[in-house]
């Protein structure tokens, strides 16, 4: 009993090091933001810095503190209809498209809550359950997804600003910058994918469970610059047979003609302002149905997530996925799946067999997302530190761009 005692004080002493690693960095990333460039919403879809910076506390003070800790006064309830997102057994809230309008609660206040929130989890931590500990957990997991969009909706904000303003020194997509296309030959056969039971995962990634992949290569890197140059000069972006029926419907009428941020003349805009754009980096800020029109242009096509998980997991042997077959043998991948830009895979996000929610109000996590969005493989230079891993499915809707996103092409294999 003492032994078990031990064991969830210096777990939750380790999780208390991490939830404020977590919390200041989230902090820092708002420090070179005035409270107006905190406000605004650049469009519906992306939200204001303070917005991130006050939901985020919500969700401890919400799903830990009000409901899991005696004698906790919210810092102020009038907010949680404020910096409720999208959980509908909280009620009714704020609407989505105009999170830009809130000029009040100030930055210096929304800092106020976030204090007074990480007072109170330093007060509680000691004292929760391991399950209360699962969802500190959860709530870390859940700033961190939020440290990467307040980057990427900060970029979308800045790049509206005719002055191009720059935000930091955020290092652009660089990796394999001069690394010839090769192809890795994918295992064949009945492999697993999905998160083991015992390690921190969101509920859409369980459970493990095993898939048939066909014959299949994938690309040692991922798509260019360069290259995604050559699809336009070839006209890409002006045949439709390249294109899925909704993804030329888009095109024509958003009237798209190269990636997010791209500029005329051979510039990007960037975390760091306007940037010479780097040929031999890979391409990032294009939708599903760019990845899409792009991979078949290529004579290729986008993978699916169970190839890039397994070909991940063979470029990291201690993730270990296993054949079924006795004696067949890993390819050996050029590894770097991470960082950089997300990958488009041709996968609907939808739940894998035996998925079930997570259990109370957390349930709304992902699951009721699971239509309309295709899923993203890897990580990007916004991701933070330790959040990545070879099952993670991020997901967005086919076209959304604003992210960090890319490819890397999958065909199948020749017989
Ligand atoms: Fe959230």
């Amino acid at each position: 009993m003492r032994a078990a005692i031990d064991h969830v004080r210096s777990a939750s002493g380790a999780l208390a090091e991490r939830l404020f690693a977590t919390r200041k960095l989230t902090l820092d990333l708002s420090a070179p933001l005035s409270d107006a460039d905190a406000t605004i919403q650049p469009f519906p879809d992306a939200s204001p810095a303070k917005w991130h910076l006050a939901h985020t506390t919500w969700f401890f003070e919400t799903f830990v503190l009000r409901d899991h800790v005696r004698g906790y006064e919210p810092f102020d309830e009038r907010w949680a209809y404020l910096f409720n997102s999208y959980y509908e057994a909280e009620g009714p809230r704020h609407a989505r498209p105009r999170r830009g309008m809130l000029s009040r609660p100030s930055l210096d206040q929304v800092r106020a809550y976030r204090a007074h929130v990480d007072e109170a989890l330093d007060r509680a931590l000691p004292s929760l359950s391991p399950v209360l500990l699962e969802l500190v957990e959860l709530g870390i997991n859940h700033e961190q997804q939020h440290q990467e969009l307040f980057l990427t909706d900060i970029l979308a904000t800045f790049a509206e600003n005719p002055l191009e303003p720059a935000y930091g020194d955020l290092a652009a997509p660089t990796c394999f910058a001069t690394e010839p296309l090769s192809w890795h030959r994918g295992r064949e056969g009945i492999v697993e994918i999905g998160a083991a039971a015992e390690q921190f995962a969101f509920d859409s990634e369980r459970p493990r469970h095993r898939v048939f992949l066909s014959g299949h290569e994938l690309a040692g890197r991922r798509v260019t610059n360069m290259e995604w140059r050559e699809f336009i000069d070839d006209g890409g972006y002006r045949t439709p047979a390249l294109w899925l029926s909704d993804g030329w419907a888009w095109v024509r009428q958003e009237g798209v003609s190269a990636p997010l941020y791209w500029r005329e003349d051979g510039t990007q805009f960037t975390l760091g302002g306007r940037r010479e754009r780097d040929q031999a980096a890979p391409v990032a800020h294009v939708s599903y149905y760019e990845a899409d029109a792009f991979a078949r242009w290529a004579g290729a096509r986008l993978p699916t997530e169970s190839e890039w998980e397994d070909f991940a997991a063979s470029a990291d042997p201690m993730i270990g996925n296993q054949l079924d077959e006795p004696g067949a043998v890993a390819p050996r991948a050029g590894g770097g799946v991470f960082g950089d830009v997300w990958e488009w895979t041709q996968s609907a996000f939808s739940p894998y067999p035996g998925f079930a929610p997570a259990e109370g109000a957390v349930g709304e996590y992902n699951g009721k997302f699971m239509v309309n969005q295709m899923v993203l493989r890897g990580s990007s230079c916004a991701t933070p530190p330790g959040h990545e891993r070879a099952t993670y499915r991020n997901f967005f809707p086919p076209a959304a761009r604003w992210q960090f996103s890319g490819l890397r092409l999958a065909k199948d294999a020749q017989c």
